[in-house]
């Protein structure tokens, strides 16, 4: 098989797509496939055109890369491609949306309000503020209603802190998303479909030295202690990984995803995110979860063979 994976792109999460791109590249090699990366600007087409591709799998992170604008391209190529279509990954991708359709199938996740930049203009920030505080509780978390690695997310728990982090928030995306704050483990569950649907992989438990999973928790060697599997016990177990699936598929989820959830002192897991294009670095949750099941190369080398079928 010969495979394009699709990286780069202009988003904020750029560079973190060329490391993805990297590390799926020398574990598919390995595996024996020939495998080519190719950037996300206008030379995409014609060089999915001419390098007579089975398969392609965008590895764009946040934006354009996962909302279903790269998904569109493959298909209109006729070539089959890794990962969710186009209209499930905008409905997953965006926060509010996906939290309605969790909802929607009678799960938990934590109550929320999405504030599009427009409504700020016309109604005035201190009003909108005042309705959000009324509604919700601190604390809070503020975070892009698109996008990934924790970019323009923020915990606050006063006013103060909720306009800058509203501020924040709306320099990656023309709508935020003010959720309540659900205390508990943060736990990764990635999904893989290795010939019998998307399953969860072990899950992941993400544990921070002081502070919060952000950008540099989740790049700087240090400062973040993963556990794969999670130091769960099997009914935790059950409850997230049941839960992440049922994620993927009410989602349309499709080869592979990552659902973050929060597992809190009751054992019941609250849906935090779905994301579309998981990280794939070297220090990213999805490889932890394979190499803790039967090693990345072959967790990939079964997505490559399911996606190429399908
Ligand atoms: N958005 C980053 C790449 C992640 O979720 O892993």
């Amino acid at each position: 098989l010969r495979i394009a994976i699709i990286t780069g792109g202009v988003t904020h999460e750029r560079d973190i797509s060329l490391k993805s791109a990297h590390t799926v590249a020398l574990a598919l090699r390995n595996a024996g496939f020939e495998v080519e990366v190719l950037d996300f600007d206008s030379t995409l087409i014609p060089n999915l055109r001419k390098g007579n591709f089975d398969l392609a799998w965008p590895l764009v992170h946040g934006g354009i890369g996962e909302d279903g604008s790269l998904q569109t391209i493959p298909p209109l190529l006729s070539l089959p491609f890794v990962g969710t279509p186009a209209e499930e990954s905008s409905i997953a991708s965006f926060k509010p949306h996906a939290k309605a359709e969790v909802l929607r199938a009678g799960r938990l996740s934590p109550e929320a309000v999405a504030l599009p930049r427009a409504l700020f203009k016309q109604v005035g920030a201190p009003n909108l503020i005042d309705a959000i505080v009324s509604t919700l509780d601190f604390p809070l978390v503020v975070k892009p209603a698109n996008g990934g690695s924790s970019l323009g997310v923020t915990r606050v728990k006063d006013v103060e802190e909720l306009r800058l982090a509203l501020i924040d928030a709306f320099a990656y995306c023309d709508t935020a998303m003010v959720e309540k704050l659900v205390h508990g483990k943060e736990i990764a569950v990635s999904l893989a479909d290795q010939g019998d649907g998307l399953k969860a992989l072990p899950p992941v438990e993400i544990e921070i030295e002081g502070g919060e999973y952000d950008f540099s928790a989740r790049y700087e060697t240090g400062r973040s202690i993963f556990y794969a599997p999670a130091r769960l016990s099997e009914t935790q177990m059950q409850a997230v990984t049941e839960a992440a699936e049922l994620v993927g598929q009410v989602l349309g989820m499709r080869h592979f995803a990552r659902i973050d959830l929060i597992l809190d002192d009751q054992d019941r897991a609250w849906f935090i995110d779905a994301n579309v294009t998981p990280g794939m670095t070297e220090m990213s949750l999805f490889p932890q979860a394979a190499e803790a099941a039967t090693g990345l190369e072959s967790v990939l080398k079964n997505i490559v063979r399911q996606a190429a079928a399908s």
